[in-house]
């Protein structure tokens, strides 16, 4: 899965139970890539984009991890500082920084208050640029205890990264612009950080070097991304995530027409590529071994079970694009997979609840904790209207849940957000949890 903002965290940049249950819809990816995530307050362009620089946000992010990895998936954080292509009504007024004074033309920057033209942002001195390398150590220190998989330096698309590689953006004169190595070593030695956090195998880059958005001009491109690429290969790298995209031949007749086959044979790592590949055409390229893996984007938000579709050659869910950046759960976790509902008892792992004398209780209970266990697969089979225990003279009503796997029910009942739940009941002596491991398909059972 792609990297996709989707612009839903508050705005401290800390994501939410919808976010958890938005990964979790799509864990079956085999390799999940977070939205871009910034890396310091600084690092923000965008409203509602998520962070990875303060403990709450850590914490928010470990809710995310431990749910996709009990549902079997892995997720790595794309990492990412916005530079230039921010607007100041987003950064509490604070302009852009970027490598150098130069804004984006002929295009507008989307705020909380609508559309905005680009303003001419801050260059960075040297020490702060040598600061932001440090926030992406940090970043990826963060990542790591927030319990990824690994990271993704976001260097593609225009933002920072890129900004100090493209010659017609980045007119330094220190040590991080003018020559190709200047202009390379930004991203170098914020890979050389991440691998230094992550070690072997755990670091990937995501490249752009055939993309115009956002005023990355280069003189040569196939001079400056060879370079790095080239440079690259010198680190235990995860991946390069090669972005192909066929640049307007009229504006730009030197540049490669054909990115993976220009760069791809350069990087002698795994290769991961991107852009508007459908499933035969993404096999085709895997077949042909010009790559290892494709990822897929836009087809992640509205086929949260886009892997079984192609493996049933099921058809497509077409997605809405108004609700792509921002917004609630509408567009975000509304999209269903093809097989809801689910079957109605599938393996059988039970968190049985058994409650409650004071029903008032309970629904507080349940209010909180609904939307928990469903972000970890949980399917409530019974309330506590439906059958009764009789413990002594108590009557208990259970409260059968059901999960996917017996991960699911211990990921779910040792998350945070499970213990606030808990939280609420503390002191309340008729209040009980089992979870029930291997109980038998079936109806769950009425005493
Ligand atoms: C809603 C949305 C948000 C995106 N956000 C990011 C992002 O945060 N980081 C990134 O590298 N690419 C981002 N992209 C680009 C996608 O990762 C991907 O490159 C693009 O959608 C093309 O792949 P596709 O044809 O499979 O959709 C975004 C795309 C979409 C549709």
């Amino acid at each position: 899965m792609a990297p996709m903002t989707r612009s839903r965290a508050d705005a401290a940049g800390v994501v939410g139970e919808s976010t958890v249950r938005y990964y979790v819809q799509r864990a079956t990816a085999g390799l999940v890539i977070t939205e871009a995530t910034n890396v310091s307050a600084d690092a923000v362009g965008s409203p509602m984009t998520p962070g990875i620089w303060s403990d709450a946000q850590v914490e928010a992010w470990k809710k995310v991890t431990s749910a996709v990895h009990a549902e079997g998936g892995t997720i790595v954080m794309q990492l990412w500082h916005t530079g230039r292509v921010g607007h100041s009504d987003v950064r509490g007024g604070r302009l852009p920084v970027a490598p150098s004074a130069m804004a984006i033309q002929g295009q507008k920057h989307l705020t909380a208050t609508g559309p905005k033209d680009y303003e001419v942002p801050r260059a960075l001195t040297t020490d702060e640029v040598r600061a932001t390398i440090d926030d992406f150590e940090r970043g990826a220190k963060n990542a790591r205890a927030a319990g990824f998989d690994g990271v993704e330096l976001h260097g593609a698309f225009g933002y920072l990264p890129n900004q100090f590689l493209v010659d017609s953006v980045n007119q330094r004169t220190d040590e991080y612009g003018g020559s190709l190595e200047n202009r390379a070593r930004f991203v170098l030695e914020v890979m050389a950080r991440l691998v230094g956090v992550w070690g072997e195998g755990r670091v990937g880059i995501r490249l752009s070097p055939t993309l115009a958005y956002n005023g990355m001009v280069d003189s040569d491109p196939l001079a400056t991304f060879s370079y790095l690429i080239e440079q690259l290969n010198a680190l235990p790298l995860a991946y390069l995530h090669l972005m192909r995209a066929t640049p307007d031949a009229a504006r730009f007749p030197s540049w490669p027409r054909d990115t993976l086959a220009t760069f791809g044979p350069l990087f002698r790592g795994p290769l991961l590529v991107n852009g508007g590949y459908d499933r035969d055409s993404a096999e085709a390229v895997v077949e042909a071994g010009h790559a290892q893996a494709v990822s897929f984007g836009a087809p992640f938000v509205s086929n949260p079970d886009l892997v079984h579709r192609f493996e049933a050659g099921a058809p497509l869910a077409a997605g809405d694009r108004s609700t792509f950046y921002g917004g609630g759960e509408k567009g975000y976790v509304d999209y269903p997979a093809l097989r809801d509902p689910a079957p109605a008892v599938a393996k059988g792992y039970w968190l049985v609840l058994a409650t409650v004398t004071d029903p008032a209780r309970f629904g507080q209970y349940t209010a909180v904790a609904g939307p928990t266990l469903a972000s970890y697969g949980g399917r409530v089979l019974a309330r506590g209207d439906v059958a009764e225990v009789v413990e002594g003279a108590v009557p208990r009503r259970p409260y059968f849940v059901e999960f996917p796997s017996y991960a699911a029910a211990r990921a779910c009942f040792g998350s945070a957000a499970y213990q606030d739940a808990i939280a609420l009941r503390a002191g309340a002596a008729d209040f009980d949890i089992v979870v029930v491991e291997g109980m038998p398909p079936g109806p769950p059972p009425t005493r």
